[in-house]
């Protein structure tokens, strides 16, 4: 048997894949408004496994595949016995064995390599210290419904080189966009990622600059899951990049911007601009479950 697609990351697309998942995910969005019934999937299980808390991924997932005619189990992973040290392929194997597809956000990106590895099932990447790429989607769906397209566009990311800034690197690459990430000196994102992906990501210090003809700008909380301790030093050095009103009106005229939430007002982003009649922040949540749904119809296929 060939082994099945996972997403671990991005770059488990092409980008014409990427691309037809953002299609789909409009038109699935369409259906559910309209009240158009489009569950392929009857009897289909989604497990998902979690080491760390959730609301949008968990509830998107959750929503999704009865959607879609299927359902999910949620496992927390302390109350499996990967908790108490099942090695992860052969929770991997037994899982697979009885569902259709699995979903793990989890701390170490190796975990999920090792997990799909020993899957005969498609793995999503539900995030993890290096990389978010289901957020990708929906962010991306989100700009494709607002300005269509964003080839040859200017992304700006503000503050924490982290694992969704990595899922923007990938998607400027699949995509065909600019990057320019602006973060304090420290906080940058993996190195070998932005030197393999050079001719799109830029590092620009000064917020201002970075910002200058931006045509959508994303910040994330200062401190991810697992580097709560670090809090106060981050908010310290990152109190610059702050994505703000005064921020927004050095970009390009129109430009959006987007946070994959959950938001920290007046830490990465003003409590002006959370609140702002105008924001696209809530499509981007709402368009985790169209997006998510898209993803699995091409997993399963
Ligand atoms: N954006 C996101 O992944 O949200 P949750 O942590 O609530 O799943
Ligand atoms: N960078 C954040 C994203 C949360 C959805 C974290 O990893 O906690």
């Amino acid at each position: 048997m060939s082994s099945p697609r996972h997403l671990l990351t991005l770059a488990d697309l092409t980008g014409d894949e990427f691309r037809r998942i953002i299609t789909r995910a409009i038109e699935l969005k369409a259906l559910q408004r309209e009240g158009t019934a489009h569950a392929r999937y009857p009897g289909k299980v989604l497990a998902m496994v979690f080491a760390k808390a959730s609301t949008r991924t968990r509830v998107s997932f959750e929503v999704g595949m009865r959607q879609l005619g299927g359902s999910a189990l949620f496992l927390s992973a302390a109350d499996t016995q990967l908790g108490r040290g099942e090695p992860i392929e052969d929770t991997a194997r037994v899982l697979s064995s009885m569902v259709d597809l699995v979903m793990i956000r989890t701390h170490e990106h190796a975990s999920v390599e090792r997990f799909a590895e020993a899957s005969s099932v498609p793995v999503i990447n539900g995030l993890t210290d290096d990389f978010h790429p289901c957020q990708l989607l929906a962010d991306m769906q989100t700009w494709f419904e607002h300005r269509g397209d964003i080839r040859g566009r200017r992304v700006v990311w503000l503050g924490d080189g982290n694992n969704m800034c990595h899922s923007y690197i990938n998607a400027a690459r699949l995509l065909d966009f600019e990057l320019v990430v602006a973060c304090p000196s420290g906080y940058e994102p993996d190195a070998a990622l932005v030197e393999a992906n050079s001719d799109r990501v830029t590092i620009i210090s000064n917020p201002e600059e970075a910002v200058r003809d931006a045509d959508l700008l994303v910040t994330d909380v200062w401190a991810s899951m697992g580097q709560e301790e670090e809090h106060r030093a981050r908010s310290v050095a990152m109190a610059p990049y702050q994505l703000n009103r005064p921020l927004l009106e050095k970009a390009a005229p129109g430009a959006l911007y987007m946070h994959c939430l959950p938001a920290h007002r007046d830490e990465e982003i003003s409590t002006e601009l959370m609140a702002s009649a105008d924001t696209v922040i809530w499509d981007e949540a709402e368009n985790r479950l169209h997006a998510q749904k898209a993803l699995i119809e091409f997993l399963l296929g």
